[in-house]
Order: structure tokens, then C-alpha cells, then sequence
């Protein structure tokens, strides 16, 4: 695997690939690399000829008050686990490369943005959206590897692709899990042990609550109330939002169909986490 820092040396290489009617996969994070990342550049190798992992804290994506600062990075372990997974290039960018001057240009996606995350974190998607555009325009044709864990993330990347005319494919990836369940996420590592424990209530509440849709519940309000019950058992769980969603349009849903999300947002004390599930499918603990 080459590590590469300048956007032109990467679009030297991709350009040869190209030319010799390879395919590209890439698979976009901000490193400290788990194993959802890592089935996503399995994925990537198993569909493509080539993978790039790029790996980019992007400051766009973070409010003042978020955890830009301690973020966690380990690249040397990074570097062995892209490789290890398949992904043949490691695209890791400095601040400078990525913005040059200061941007005057931005992507906002409207009305997925402004909803669920949105309605806490007024600025994140149209951060997501911008660096998510720079990535795809310095990599370009290819096919782009995201988790469905960020389901409202992956609905903004698949919109903007779609109303920008990208020539980049977005394929969503199931969440990967911690044994308990628990999605898994590079901001876990923030959990202490006491509220790691807790935290598997998450997955447990939307399990309870794929078991009631299972037995023919349909109204989302029963389904809210199953997943709230739960969750507030826990005096370590402070709920951000439990809604049931159009899954593609993000718009509130009363009645459950196959499109229908569950999503559900909640602190474990200073530490945010997010999870989700196909109304109909459920999730596997
Ligand atoms: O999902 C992430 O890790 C980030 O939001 C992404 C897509 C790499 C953009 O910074």
C-alpha cells in the first residue's frame, strides 16, 4: 500500500489505473480505523481493482464545542489495518492540502441537513458534504464505501452525488457490531466502563422494539415509546431523539412500511452516539 499526502500524486496514480480500465473503490474516514471501517475497504477490494482509504479529521464537520481537539488517531495502526483489509492506497492529506486558502465555496444539502443530527448539530452536514465533494473530485470516477451506522450521513452523501451529477457510485454498508451489540464507532473509546456497559442498551431497545414490529405493531409512536422506555432505564442515557423516518427522505413517519428508519441519538455522558435500523428488518445482536 502507498501512503500518499498531495492530491496530485494520488490523481498521478488513479490516472494510470484508469487508463487501463481498473476500477476504483474509495472508502472515505477520519481514521482511528475499527472494524466497520475495515469491512468497508473489504468491500471496496472485493467490488474494485483498486481501493483508496483516505483518512481526514475535517475540522468542517465539528462545531466549537465538539471533540475536534482530542479526536483519537493512531496511524501507524491505521496503516497496518487499510493495508491488511485490501485498500491500496492511503490517502492521508494535511490540513494545507486540503484547504489551501480559506474555503469561499461550500455543499449544503438541504432538508436532509437540517433534521435529526441537523436540528443539534446546525453545521455538520454541510461540513460532511463540502469534504465528501473535494474528495470525489480529486479521486473521481469511482465507487464510494460508506457505513449505514451514519444513515442520515449516507442519505446526504447519496443526495448531493445525485443533484451534483458525481460520477461516483455511493454504496451504503451494514452496521458492524460489538459483541452486546453496540454499533461500532470510533468515539466509543471516549466510553468509560460503567457507561460502556450501559451503552448496550441502545441496540437492546431497538431489538425490543424490531420484536413488536415483528408481532404487527405498525404505529411509530408505540415503537418510539418501546425504544424511550428502555433507554431511560439507564440514568446514564440522556435521549437526544428516537424517530421513525422516511428512510431515503428523512421525513417523520406514523406508520411503519419497509422504507420506515429507526433512529436514535443519545449521550452517554459528554459522549454522543448514534444507531439505527430497517423498521422490518431489525438488527442482528
Ligand atoms: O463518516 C466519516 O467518517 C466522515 O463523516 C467522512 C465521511 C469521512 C467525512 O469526513
Amino acid at each position: 500500500m502507498d501512503t500518499i499526502i498531495t492530491s496530485k500524486d494520488l490523481q498521478n496514480h488513479l490516472d494510470d489505473f484508469r487508463n487501463s480500465q481498473k476500477s476504483i473503490g474509495l472508502v472515505p474516514t477520519m481514521g482511528y480505523l475499527h472494524d466497520g471501517h475495515l469491512s468497508l475497504i473489504r468491500k471496496a477490494k472485493s467490488e474494485n481493482d483498486a481501493v483508496v482509504t483516505t483518512i481526514f479529521v475535517n475540522p468542517l464537520q465539528f462545531s466549537e464545542t465538539e471533540d475536534l481537539d482530542i479526536y483519537p488517531k493512531d496511524i501507524e495502526k491505521d496503516t497496518f489495518l487499510a493495508s491488511d483489509s485490501g485498500s491500496d492506497f492511503l490517502f492521508t492529506p494535511t490540513y494545507e492540502e486540503m484547504f489551501c486558502d480559506d474555503l469561499l465555496t461550500t455543499v449544503s444539502v438541504q432538508e436532509l441537513s437540517s433534521v435529526l443530527e441537523g436540528a443539534s448539530r446546525p453545521t455538520h452536514f454541510s461540513g460532511v458534504a463540502t469534504i465528501v465533494a473535494k474528495l470525489f473530485n480529486i479521486v473521481g470516477v469511482c465507487s464510494a464505501y460508506f457505513g449505514e451506522k451514519d444513515w442520515q450521513q449516507l442519505q446526504v452523501i447519496k443526495r448531493m452525488a445525485q443533484d451534483l451529477s458525481y460520477r461516483v457510485e455511493i454504496k451504503g454498508c451494514p452496521i458492524v457490531r460489538e459483541k452486546d451489540g453496540l454499533a461500532m464507532s470510533s468515539r466509543n473509546v471516549y466510553l468509560t466502563n460503567d457507561q460502556r456497559k450501559e451503552a448496550s442498551n441502545i441496540p437492546e431497545s431497538l431489538w425490543k422494539a424490531h420484536e413488536k414490529i415483528k408481532n404487527g405493531e405498525r404505529q411509530s409512536t408505540v415503537i418510539k415509546g418501546i425504544i424511550s422506555e428502555r433507554l431511560d432505564r439507564s440514568s446514564m442515557i440522556d435521549i437526544d431523539y428516537v424517530e421513525l423516518v422516511n428512510g431515503e427522505n428523512l421525513t417523520i413517519t406514523d406508520e411503519i412500511d419497509e422504507l420506515t428508519r429507526v433512529l436514535v441519538a443519545v449521550r452517554v455522558g459528554t459522549t454522543r452516539l448514534i444507531d439505527n435500523m430497517n423498521a422490518l428488518e431489525g438488527i442482528n445482536l
